[in-house]
């Protein structure tokens, strides 16, 4: 969000933004319930940000039946780590794969028909992540609250550099700034 500032900001200028019925909720001592999460930080915002920044790098997976993969023999019982992240940056499943375009998850949008594995930030089959709602539902949560207080800023002016294993995270500190909104 600090990287693409605009999805912050309640302006016309996109189809949809994370924080655009910020003013309908609740303040911190109101009720909250789904129907006023649902509404915030849609889901093609935080679907296009999994798809850049995959927080889980490698899924580990053993084969029961060897099969042929690009012209090579892949044997049965060999184990097979598949990758969200290459998946997520292939030009041949996402058009402009490393630009942030959250469009282009939206219904209409062009992405929206990939093939259901081209998108696994949770994994996918019978070992998919448990925790995908409660994590989607968290993650609103948190940035209903932060983005009514404060605008994410970075302080420097460049992506900061990424450590991809075991987990993806920023290498060195988060040069993040929150600044107040005025009023
Ligand atoms: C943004 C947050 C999260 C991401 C990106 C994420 C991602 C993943 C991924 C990629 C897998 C492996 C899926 C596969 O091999 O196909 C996984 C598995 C799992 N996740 Fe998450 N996860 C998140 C949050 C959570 C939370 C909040 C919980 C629990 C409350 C959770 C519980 C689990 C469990 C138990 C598994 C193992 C499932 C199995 O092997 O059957 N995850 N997660």
């Amino acid at each position: 969000m600090s990287l693409v500032p605009s999805v912050q900001v309640d302006s016309n200028a996109l189809p949809r933004r994370a924080n655009s019925n910020l003013k309908h909720l609740p303040g911190p001592k109101g009720h909250w319930y789904f129907g006023n999460l649902r509404a915030l930080l849609p889901d093609p915002v935080f679907r296009e940000t999994l798809r850049l920044y995959s927080p889980v790098q490698l899924l580990p997976r053993r084969n029961v039946r060897g099969f042929e993969f690009r012209g090579k023999h892949i044997p049965g019982n060999s184990q097979i780590l598949l990758s969200p992240q290459l998946c997520h940056r292939d030009r041949i499943l996402f058009e402009q794969p490393h630009a942030f375009r959250p469009e282009r998850f939206l219904a209409t949008g062009p992405d929206n028909r990939a093939d259901p594995f081209s998108f696994v930030p949770f994994g996918k089959g019978s070992h998919m992540c448990i925790g995908m709602r409660f994590a989607t539902l968290a993650v609103k949560a948190f940035f209903a609250l932060l983005l009514r207080t404060y605008y994410l800023q970075l302080s420097v002016d460049r992506l900061p550099v990424i450590q991809y294993l075991p987990m993806l995270r920023p290498r060195h500190r988060l040069p993040l700034c929150f600044v107040p909104h005025k009023g």
